[in-house]
This record gives structure tokens, C-alpha cells and sequence, in this order.
């Protein structure tokens, strides 16, 4: 356990309050499993007052000149930066992860101001003529208002400053539902904020124990004008319809079911290397990470050997541990869903070739698992696993393997490994996902549209699109 120093309060209108009920809400470690402090727990007439705060400090802010809101998303970079230490210690605290993946994820989060701070100043708008000459068309394109984030537990920085920061930059005022299980590096991003000169009610920071009440009174408030939420599709779904009672804009990063193809010609190193990252990176509790391994039947066997090799030199254990390379779970239940689907498998016939069961506790670890010979029909193959598990479908037929790969209500990530460029490109195209990662194994960047398809989400975030999902777009009618 280490030691915090981060207001638990509720941030709300540039002050730390206790909720209306004075609740408060354990955060486990859960490389232990053990409390590491409480926070303040707000109802849902705490977010309906965290949206009037944003609306009265949005209006301000969105006059100011965007080289000024750009010079303090930049400022929020460099300040993130300079806190890595701290910001990775928290997100192994409260996550789990390891170190060196937390600070990872310190510098990704931290990028997200920079772009954003680049993009602030760059929001186009255009002028044209109409076809008949009778006007001037003027389009431009002002802030929402106010935005409601609602973020998840695997990157407790990044998927916040992948909202905020655009959100900010383009005008905006935002309330903030973090995570319960980690709250702590939110409430710190929020200070490292105040610090560099965000005007106070920019940023609303109100955690929860009931999640749905807080949500119906943040969307019914009259002053929201636009949902952003990363998390399952399941709770996507549940958000969508909610908003559409007031017709929110709605920008939804939801779940993934990731196929990883390695064709007979890939390089099997980097093919390997790849599947690691794509699997394990933040101890493959991403929504990005590698689901299904369709291996050609030429390949399959050396593949499933030499992934089954690395994935037996991972280290498990508690984050703070530098030798440390994968942490523990969120939480119990996290690993009952992973050994279901394993057991599911193996009764089915998968062969469990490493691995394959729950790493006795404290905290809640699963051992590194490949399992060979799944079949595509297999739960495993068709949720989110969330954990570190590769199932491994040898195919002989790519058309049929890209149709099976298709199989699925989501369409967020691909990977394909093969030395014949032109076949990657000509899979990538078929294959229904936002994201594809030819010959590697990470896609996340600030500059690069995350996004998914299908019902992996709607919009847009980082590249250049990312910040106008939080603009309306305005077209005047004129003639001078
Ligand atoms: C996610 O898992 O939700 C995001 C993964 C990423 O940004 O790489």
C-alpha cells in the first residue's frame, strides 16, 4: 500500500466537498485486495449540481481566445509529465498494473493535451458560395457546452485526458464520473489542473456508488448537451437509450473482440512480439487487446509453441514489482468471467497449453493461458475476455477465417501478420473493425482516430477528428 496525498472530496465548482449523504467508497489494491483509502460518494443531486457548476464557468470559457485554452492544455502536458512518478504510482495503486505500463500509460495520457493543445488552435470552419450565388454559406463550429464523461477503471489517466483534453480545447465544461475502483488518479489529474490555471468548475470530478441514478440526473439536468463514455457495450447500450430521451450528442468507445491473423508467410518473431503486446499490454485488460488468434494451419503449431513460450516467461505479480509484467485482475469477479470462459473452453476440447487457472490470493490474478485447437464457436471466441488468456483457431481457408473474424457484433481492433504487404492491406480492408494493426501490435495513438464499428462505438477520439465531436457545427446564412 502506498501512502496518498490526493483530495477525496467531490470537485465541484473549483471546491472539495463531501456528497449530499456523506458517503464514502472504498478503493481497493487489488494486488491485495485491501482497502487503500476512501473517497467522497456523490448522489445524484450532486451531479445535477457538478452540471450547473459546469455551465456557469462554460460560458467564459468559451470566449477565451483558443491560443489561451491551448497554452494550458499544454501546460497540463508538461505538468503531467513532470508528476509520471506519482501519476504511475497511483494507477498501480489503485489498478494494478506494472510500473513500467503505468508510466506508459502517464506519457500516453499526458499526449493527449499536447495534441489536443496543437488542435485547439486549428478548429476550421470554411466559407463558400451557394450553387445559385444567392448567399454566403458561413460554417463554424462553437463548443457543445457542457459535456458528461463517464470513464472507465483500465486506463485511470488516459481515458479521461483522451476526452478532457479536446473537450477543453474546444470550449467546453465537463463533469467527470470516474471509476469507483479508481477514482485517485482522476482526483490528482483534476488537482494538476487547478495548478497550471484552469479557471475553477471547468473540470467537475464526482464519483459514485450508484451509477444509474447519477447518470439519469447528469442527463436530465437542461445544461447537458452531450455524453462522451468509454466501457461494454452492454452499458453503452444502457447510456444510448437514456440519452436519447433529451437527445444528447454521444460519442460511445465501447467493447472489443479483437481477431489476431497469422498467416503461414508472417514473420514469426515479430508475429509473436506482436501478439504479446497486442494481448498483454496493461495486463490485457484492454478493450483493444487480441480476443481470437486465427493461426494458418502452416504456422499454427510453431506459433501456439513460441506463444505459449513467451507467455510462460510472464512475470505475475504486484505492479510495484519492476520485474513485475502482469497484474493482478480488478477484482474477484473479473476473474470468476475469465476462468468461466477458460473452463468453458477446455470442456469444449480446447487444449490448455499453458496455464489456464486462478493464481491462488491475495488480490485477483489469473495465470498467463493459451489455449490451442478453440473452436470459433466457443463463448471464449465470442466475449471479451478482458484477461490474459490467447485462444488460438488454426484455419485453412482465409476467406472463411475472414468471415469468422467478421462474426461478431464488434468492430473495434484487427491485427494481421503476414510479409506479403498488398494481401495485409487487401485483409485489413475486409476486416470490420476501426482500428487494424498490420504487421504490429499496438494501435493507440493521440494522433491516429480511435474508434470502433458496428457496436463497438460511435465516433471519433485523438487525430484530428477527435476534437470536433465535441463542437456543434454552426452555418450562417449571409450577403455582403
Ligand atoms: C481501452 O482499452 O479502452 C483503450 C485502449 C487504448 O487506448 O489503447
Amino acid at each position: 500500500m502506498r501512502e496518498t496525498d490526493v483530495n477525496t472530496g467531490l470537485l465541484i465548482g473549483g471546491k472539495r466537498v463531501e456528497g449530499a449523504e456523506g458517503e464514502r467508497i472504498a478503493v481497493l489494491n487489488p494486488a491485495t485486495g485491501e482497502p487503500i483509502t476512501d473517497i467522497a460518494a456523490g448522489t445524484p443531486k450532486d451531479a445535477s449540481r457538478a452540471v450547473d457548476a459546469a455551465a456557469a464557468a462554460q460560458r467564459g470559457w468559451a470566449e477565451t481566445a483558443p491560443r489561451v485554452r491551448s497554452e494550458i492544455l499544454r501546460a497540463a502536458w508538461q505538468t503531467m509529465v513532470d508528476h509520471t512518478e506519482e501519476l504511475a504510482g497511483l494507477i498501480v495503486s489503485e489498478h494494478g498494473k506494472p510500473l513500467a505500463d503505468a508510466k506508459g500509460e502517464v506519457a500516453y495520457a499526458a499526449e493527449f493535451f499536447r495534441w489536443n493543445a496543437e488542435e485547439t488552435v486549428r478548429i476550421a470552419g470554411s466559407l463558400g458560395t451557394s450553387p445559385s450565388g444567392d448567399k454566403r454559406i458561413i460554417v463554424h463550429h462553437p463548443p457543445m457546452g457542457v459535456v458528461v464523461m463517464v470513464t472507465p477503471w483500465n486506463f485511470p489517466a488516459a481515458m479521461i485526458t483522451r476526452k478532457l483534453a479536446p473537450a477543453l480545447g474546444a470550449g467546453n465544461a465537463v463533469v467527470i464520473k470516474p471509476p469507483r475502483e479508481t477514482p485517485l488518479t482522476a482526483l490528482r489529474i483534476g488537482e494538476l489542473l487547478e495548478d497550471v490555471g484552469l479557471p475553477p468548475g471547468l473540470v467537475n470530478i464526482v464519483a459514485t456508488s450508484g451509477s444509474g441514478a447519477w447518470f439519469d440526473a447528469a442527463v436530465d439536468n437542461a445544461h447537458t448537451r452531450m455524453v462522451s463514455f468509454t466501457g461494454s457495450t452492454e452499458v453503452g447500450r444502457v447510456l444510448l437509450r437514456r440519452c436519447a430521451d433529451r437527445v444528447l450528442k454521444t460519442v460511445m468507445e465501447l467493447g472489443g473482440n479483437a481477431p489476431f491473423i497469422v498467416f503461414n508467410d508472417a514473420d514469426l518473431p515479430s508475429a509473436v512480439e506482436g501478439a504479446m503486446v497486442a494481448k498483454m499490454r496493461h495486463s490485457a485488460e484492454t478493450c483493444t487487446a487480441a480476443n481470437r488468434f486465427y493461426a494458418e494451419s502452416g504456422i499454427a503449431p510453431e506459433f501456439t509453441a513460441a506463444l505459449a513460450e513467451a507467455m510462460g516467461a510472464v512475470k505475475v505479480g504486484d505492479g510495484f514489482d519492476e520485474s513485475v509484467t502482469c497484474g493482478p485482475m480488478i477484482n474477484a469477479r473479473a476473474i470468476e468471467d475469465i476462468d468461466g470462459l477458460v473452463r468453458g473452453a477446455v470442456a469444449a476440447g480446447a487444449d490448455a497449453v499453458i496455464g489456464g487457472a486462478p493464481v491462488e490470493g491475495p488480490g485477483f490474478f489469473y495465470q498467463p493461458t493459451v489455449l490451442a485447437q478453440v473452436d470459433h464457436g466457443s463463448p471464449i471466441a465470442r466475449e471479451e475476455i478482458f484477461g490474459p488468456v490467447a485462444p488460438i483457431i488454426p484455419f485453412d481457408d482465409a476467406d472463411a477465417m475472414i468471415d469468422q473474424a467478421n462474426d461478431t457484433e464488434m468492430g473495434l481492433t484487427g491485427y494481421v501478420y503476414t510479409q506479403d504487404l498488398a494481401r495485409g492491406l487487401r485483409v485489413s480492408e475486409r476486416i470490420h473493425a476501426g482500428m487494424i494493426g498490420l504487421n504490429r501490435g499496438a494501435v493507440s495513438d493521440p494522433a491516429a482516430p480511435f474508434g470502433g464499428m458496428k457496436q463497438s462505438g460511435l465516433g471519433r477520439e485523438g487525430a484530428g477528428e477527435g476534437i470536433y465531436e465535441f463542437c456543434e457545427t454552426q452555418y450562417i446564412a449571409t450577403n455582403w
